[in-house]
């Protein structure tokens, strides 16, 4: 990822000095124009505005920790995907050693840097974000969500909440009908469709749960919303049903509590008081399926 944002500043035409724990991944980069630092010290005072793309929250600070008093009077733009907390913490670090911090989440793979549909999330620093504009919007379409540091990767970890769920989802579609003999590519023809028209729920959801209005008319109800016969047919398949027993445990918990007869959306509520768990769902398949 950070050869791709690299790429993209250098075919910009920013002055662009790139370094790298593992030296020598950095001869494409060289060859388009970009310096290559000799060392961390280097490649921070090189430039008004340092960006980091490492692995994690770790290695930003074992990297930065021993050059941060070098760091005093420049912008720090961590696009290292990090917890809220983790990026909050990182900001105050920053401002401790009189750096300006912006946080980014990336909303895209390497490939599409620079391109059509590539987005970048940030929030912290608004002098920041202005500032640096003209190379953030190099990667892609830059939006700021406002000054909390912790707001971009709240969103970024968010979205990825939606996409890695609904992979998940499809794995377990797939894992299903390959029991029948069906392969994953043909499944996949079938369910990109489904799930695509499925968005189109998103909003309604949406609405039902900003009014907290899960008894209103219209809505598929929790009781119908039973996903038992799914955990069944993937454990008589032989299969882990850990996926759709998740949903089905959150299900349960608005069930338990007398809300049955509530709209599917109420789910959210399970996610926002996980302080009540139940293990009805295991005991509800052991005596459904009764093969163990
Ligand atoms: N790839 C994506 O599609 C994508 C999308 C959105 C966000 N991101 C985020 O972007 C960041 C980088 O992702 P990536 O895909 O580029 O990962 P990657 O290919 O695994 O690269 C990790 C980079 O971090 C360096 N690194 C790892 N640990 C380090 C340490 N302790 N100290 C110094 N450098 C260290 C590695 O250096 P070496 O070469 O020496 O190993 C390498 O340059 C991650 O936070 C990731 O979550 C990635």
């Amino acid at each position: 990822m950070g050869s791709a944002l690299a790429a993209a500043t250098v075919a910009a035409g920013h002055p662009t000095t790139v370094w790298n724990r593992t030296p020598g991944r950095a001869d494409a980069l060289v060859g388009a124009g970009a310096r290559e630092a000799a060392s961390v010290r280097d490649a921070v005072t090189a430039s008004p505005l340092v960006v980091a793309v490492l692995l994690d929250h770790a290695s930003v600070h074992q990297t930065l920790d021993p050059v941060a008093d070098a760091l005093g009077g420049r912008t720090l733009v961590n696009l290292v995907t990090t917890t809220p907390e983790e990026s909050r913490e990182l900001a105050a670090w920053a401002g401790s050693h009189g750096a300006t911090y912006l946080d980014g989440g990336i909303m895209a793979v390497p490939g599409m840097i620079g391109g059509p549909g590539a987005e970048v999330l940030y929030s912290g620093s608004r002098a920041a974000f202005d500032g640096a504009r003209p190379v953030l919007d190099t990667w892609g379409e830059s939006t700021w969500f406002g000054e909390d540091p912790g707001l971009a990767p709240l969103y970024d970890l968010a979205l990825l909440a939606g996409m890695y769920a609904m992979f998940a989802g499809f794995f377990h579609g797939v894992a299903m009908v390959g029991t029948a003999g069906v392969s994953a590519s043909d499944f996949a023809r079938r369910a990109a469709p489904w799930l695509v028209a499925m968005t189109s729920e998103l909003a309604g959801y949406a609405d039902v749960i900003d009014r907290r209005d899960y008894a209103g008319p219209g809505q598929q109800s929790l009781d119908f919303s039973d996903l038992t016969h799914l955990v069944r047919a993937s454990e008589e398949a032989g299969l882990s049903a850990d996926v759709v027993a998740a949903v089905q445990a959150l299900i349960d918990r608005q069930v338990d509590a007398g809300h049955g007869a509530d709209g599917f959306a109420r789910v959210v509520e399970s996610i926002r008081d996980p302080a009540r768990t139940t293990a009805r769902i295991h005991d509800r398949s052991v005596t459904a399926g009764g093969a163990r």
